[in-house]
This record gives C-alpha cells, structure tokens and sequence, in this order.
C-alpha cells in the first residue's frame, strides 16, 4: 500500500529516518553516506531513498518547506510507515549571536506562530514543543566527538519566511523592540518553519524526534554561507544526524 504522497509500500521505510527539506539533498545524503540504496518515492520529484548507514537501515525523506508539507510526509512516515526515530536535517536563520555563521543548532524547544498547537488542543493550553531527550543527548555528544560548535536551546518555526518579526516596534510597550529582539531577549537562537510539526507528531505518537541546523545565515550580522561552502558544513551535520540515528 502507497499512498498519494509516498509511493513506498509497508517495509520500504526504515524506523530511523532522516528529513531534509530538499529533495536534492536527500539524494546527496542517500548517494554520499549510504549503502546499497533503493529509491522508494519520486511522487512530486519528492525523493525517499532506503539504504544502510554502518550496517544499520536508515531511510531519507525530502519533506518540502513549511510545515504544511512537511506534515503530509512525516504523518504518513509515522502512521503508515512505522518511522520511529525521526530527525530533521536542516539549515536555519540564526538571530541571536551565539548561532553563529556555520554553528551547528540542536533545537530543544520549539516556540511557533503557527496554529498547529491551537489546532490540536483548542485554547486550552499551550502546550511545549520539545525535543525527545534520548535523541537530544545523543545529538549532542555526537557533535562534541566530531569537534563541531553546537548550541542547544529554543527555536522559532514561523509559517512566513517573509514577516514582518523585525518591523514590529512599539507593541511590547517599550516603543523600542522589535519581536525579533524580544524573541532572542528570550533565548530564542535562530529561525526555520517545520520543527513545531516535528515535535507535535512524534509527541502525537510516542516516537522520537529532533531537529537539527546549520546556521546558513546570520540575521543580525546579514553573513551568509557562500554557495561552495554549503555542502560540506550540511555533510559535518549530516554526520551528527546518522550516528545519532543507528544508536538505539
Ligand atoms: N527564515 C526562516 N527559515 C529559514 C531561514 C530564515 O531566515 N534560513 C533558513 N531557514
């Protein structure tokens, strides 16, 4: 059984999986890092691919930007699929300074402005989006082996790539800040539009999750990840990601 979005059928998928948003991207992790790859959905040129990572069946799947779609592929690799231990592979706005150009971001928390939560529970709570810890800790040890600079704590998914976060002056009573200062005065390091809906469904679930990023560009000193730097800052957390994946 497939379905509109995944051509896979039941056993195509493994339980760990990995989530770029680009589909390209999963075809470099699945062609870079796996062995004896099998490509299960080009549905939409959405690629999944299933291969093996140091032995272990890992499966990559694109999911598309924001959380509309990444919801579509991560409901379906949960509910249909069986996917047990899924990881978000992505790139992410840094706005406070300690995400640095090229730092590596765990996201612990979530805090959105998305409906998803409101969705969900009514208005009855806000509930807290936040990362599984056993993956959460793994991620983190695994980053200080490979010698990489990492910061964990609390993100933003925005449903609007383009808001207007930096315009809003004066609501907050001082006539001063901007929401995006008022955000960072709160601890929240950088900016990416899917992790709200990470968390809400494997929370949904009972399964595991975690997001995450490379700093790709610093909103307060407007730095930028040159093009040719790319792909080997997106392998260093690719790395993270896989042996954080096959640890059980
Ligand atoms: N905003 C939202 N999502 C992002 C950004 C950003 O600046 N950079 C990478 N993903």
């Amino acid at each position: 059984m497939s379905t509109p979005h995944n051509a896979a059928n039941i056993g195509d998928i493994a339980e760990r999986v990995l989530l770029p948003g680009d589909p390209l991207r999963a075809k470099h992790i699945a062609e870079t890092f796996m062995e004896d790859v099998k490509l299960y959905t080009d549905i939409r040129n959405v690629y999944g691919y299933t291969g093996k990572y140091k032995g272990v069946p890992i499966s990559v799947q694109a999911t598309g930007m924001g959380i509309p779609s990444f919801s579509i592929y991560v409901h379906e690799l949960i509910n249909v699929y069986g996917a047990k231990k899924l990881l978000r592979v992505g790139t992410c706005g840094g706005m406070h300074e300690d995400a640095k150009l090229r730092d590596v971001i765990v996201a612990q928390g979530v805090t959105t402005d998305s409906s998803i939560i409101h969705q969900v529970f009514g208005g009855a709570v806000n509930y807290a989006l936040i990362a599984n810890f056993n993956l959460l800790e793994k991620a983190v040890n695994n980053a200080r082996k490979l010698n990489m600079s990492v910061e964990v704590g609390n993100i933003i998914c925005t449903d609007r790539f383009y808001n207007d976060y930096d315009d809003i002056n004066g609501v907050f009573g001082d006539g001063k800040r901007s929401l995006n200062e008022k955000l960072v005065q709160y601890g929240i390091l950088a900016v990416e539009m899917e992790t709200a809906a990470l968390y809400l469904l494997t929370a949904e679930a009972g399964v595991q999750g975690l997001g995450i990023f490379t700093v790709s560009d610093q909103l307060l000193t407007h730095e930028r990840i040159p093009s040719h730097e790319r792909e080997t800052t997106f392998n260093d957390m690719v790395k993270i990601a896989l042996e954080t994946a096959i640890e059980d």
